[in-house]
């Protein structure tokens, strides 16, 4: 597979005003500056192919969007080396901005008072797209994501999910071919999720572009990863497909029997951690390794309606993970 990002020992150093807390501390401030060094991002490394569809995943803080600025060139690295298609994106290249797309959910790039349409149109200029074939492209995004009539209003008027729809036309119509999406569908209700999600596939699909993704929404990852980089407090901590992620972060199954006897709940804790038990249902955390084994053995014992095992949801394994301290496996 043909390389398309290549990040080596990628650093980031924030210099910030180290001010003590309070009145006094503000006071101190004026005669004397101090500083401290946030090291939001340290030696991260890995390589992404053409086509690739990234999960770029980790707490609050982590330095993922630090990160997607370093490599669609809004920040400078201060180490390591960043290359996006052959260009060092902090040169800020013409073709090289041509070739990407940053968008961030959390920040709008269109204009508040103009009907959406009028920033697409000045992104046409902006990006020397050809008539003919940006009436092509917008009309299939357009088409896409089904707001022909929405990008006529006003865009201070649209709803939080319309707008994004209206942000991502305005970021794809130069069909770039490396899109770097920083949280797409933070606040959007599920159904609009849903649809933002099935347009990144399809655009994906359709031009093969590779296409980095941060979100806190599992559902995102787990729809559209192929492949999930962790980084915690700067650093990298995985990097691989989602299924082995999971089976390195959690070490535990659910056992879900339905009982037809009555059990008591200290008797089931010897198999694993009780989470509930209401009777004739309990659901009970059991080791990953022995998962098997513990289920027979319940069956074997005691008289049961039902019995199922399932994996611990993406979300809670994550959660646990960052809460319990997250392990290095790269
Ligand atoms: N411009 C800046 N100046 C100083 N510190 C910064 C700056 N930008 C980010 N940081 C710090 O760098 C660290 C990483 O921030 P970053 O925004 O990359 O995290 P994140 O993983 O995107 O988090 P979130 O999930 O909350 O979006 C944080 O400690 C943040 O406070
Ligand atoms: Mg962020």
């Amino acid at each position: 597979m043909e390389t398309v990002i290549k990040v080596d020992n990628l650093t980031k150093n924030f210099r910030v005003r180290d001010k003590e807390p309070g009145f006094k501390g503000s006071l101190k401030g004026l005669f004397k500056r101090e500083y401290k060094n946030i090291e939001a991002v340290k030696n991260v490394s890995f390589e992404i192919g053409r086509g690739e569809l990234i999960g770029f995943i980790g707490p609050n803080g982590a330095g993922k969007t630090t990160t997607l600025k370093m490599l669609s060139g809004l920040l400078y690295p201060t180490e390591g080396t960043v290359e996006v298609l052959g260009y060092r994106p902090q040169d800020r290249s013409h073709d090289f901005l041509k070739s990407i797309s940053l968008i961030m959910g959390q920040k709008n790039q269109l204009w508040w008072d103009l009907p959406a349409i009028e920033a697409f149109n000045l992104n046409r200029e902006i990006y020397e797209i050809e008539e003919k074939s940006y009436k092509r492209i917008l009309g299939e995004l357009i088409d896409l994501l089904d707001v022909s009539d929405a990008v006529q209003h006003q865009v201070r008027r649209l709803s939080l999910g319309q707008r994004m729809k209206c942000e991502l036309i305005a970021s794809l119509l130069h069909t770039p071919d490396v899109l770097f999406l920083d949280e797409p569908t933070i606040g959007l209700d599920v159904v609009m999720q849903k649809k933002i999600r099935e347009f990144i596939l399809e655009y994906n699909k359709r031009h093969n572009a590779t296409i980095i993704l941060t979100s806190h929404y599992m559902d995102d990852v787990k729809e559209i990863c192929d492949r999930v980089i962790m980084i915690n407090e700067g650093s990298k901590v995985y990097d691989g497909d989602l299924d082995s992620m999971i089976k390195e972060y959690a070490d535990y199954k659910i056992l879900i029997p339905i009982f037809n006897d009555r059990v008591s709940r200290k008797e089931l804790s010897k198999y694993g951690d009780v989470v509930s038990y209401d009777h004739p249902k309990a659901v009970i955390n059991v080791s990953r390794r022995d998962a098997s084994k513990i289920a027979s053995e319940i069956l074997n014992n005691y008289d049961i309606d039902d019995l199922d095992i399932n994996e611990p949801r993406l979300e809670d394994i994550i959660r646990d993970a960052f809460e319990n301290g997250i392990k290095t496996v790269v």
